[in-house]
């Protein structure tokens, strides 16, 4: 099977979504634009507060996994389970709503730039309405790999090899088998990853610019670069350098049926989700 090539790129488009936040979404931009297990690709970055201060008040989830990873800023997770977070520059928290979870994704500063990604993977049907569970990943529980090439990488999910020398990352034994990283890399230096062949892969360009895959195809900024199946992904940074994420993960093959924060694998389902929600039975400890 070999290097995997482009096999299309999908452009952010800015959307607005919690109580007024401008960000910009790749994956699940446009209706059924998703990449199994993988639903949404969001990027928030703003130096102006005005696009981050109404954060995203109160709000529930049913059927799949989120996990914010912020570069810049604060940001405060709290759920109706009394879990409570603060996420700062190079923390990530992965949270898997499973049958339910009401929370709310505050920020905590009234100025300064916010930056940072939520992604949205899928759960399988047997696994959509397990108790939910919430996880903080400070930043220093998220190992740095320095890379031969004199770049580094940030292992958040999955594990990475160079010569020899396995480093995992804090997310591990999902069924899903993702591997998320945050790569960095000089002005024209190039990297293989490996990766499970039959995974779905792809890579979102949050700086500078790339040439990727087996016949090194531009992968412009802030989009998501998806390619085709195969053991390994190249990429080469542009005259600039490239910081870009790198998301893996095994297909889950089933129907996806999305009601805003819920995504299930039937219409009955999310009916269940929406009467669930509203009679107050949606997130339940236990
Ligand atoms: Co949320």
């Amino acid at each position: 099977m070999g290097t995997r090539k482009l096999q299309a790129v999908i452009d952010s488009m800015a959307a607005s979504d919690g109580a007024g936040v401008k960000l910009r979404r790749s994956l699940g931009s446009r209706p059924n634009q998703r990449f199994d297990p993988f639903l949404m690709l969001d990027e928030f970055f703003s130096d102006d507060p005005n696009d981050y201060l109404a954060g995203f008040p109160s709000h529930p989830h049913r059927g799949f996994e989120t996990v914010t990873y912020m570069l810049d800023g604060r940001m405060r997770h709290e759920d109706v389970f009394g879990n409570r977070g603060d996420l700062g520059p190079g923390d990530a928290q992965w949270m898997t709503a499973g049958r339910g979870i009401i929370h709310s994704e505050m920020p905590q500063q009234a100025e300064g730039r916010m930056r940072g990604f939520q992604l949205w993977i899928n759960l399988p049907a047997r696994e959509k309405m397990k108790p939910a569970a919430w996880r903080d990943i400070p930043s220093r529980d998220i190992p740095t790999v320095a890379l031969e090439n004199g770049g580094e990488l940030r292992v958040i999910a999955g594990a990475f090899e160079q010569a020899g020398v396995v480093t995992a990352g804090p997310v591990r034994g999902l069924s899903t088998e993702p591997m998320y990283y945050d790569v960095r890399l000089r002005a024209g230096t190039s990297l293989v990853i490996p990766t499970p062949a039959g995974h779905n892969a792809f890579m979102y360009v949050y700086e500078g610019a790339a040439t990727v895959g087996e016949d090194a195809r531009h992968l412009p900024f802030r989009s998501a670069g998806l390619f085709t199946p195969g053991e390994s992904v190249r990429v080469t940074a542009g005259e600039a350098g490239v910081k870009l994420l790198f998301l893996a993960g095994k297909p889950i093959g089933e129907p996806v049926v999305q009601y805003g924060p819920f995504v299930m694998n039937t219409p009955q389902e999310i009916m269940q989700a929406i009467d669930d929600y509203n009679a107050g039975r949606l997130a339940v400890a236990g």
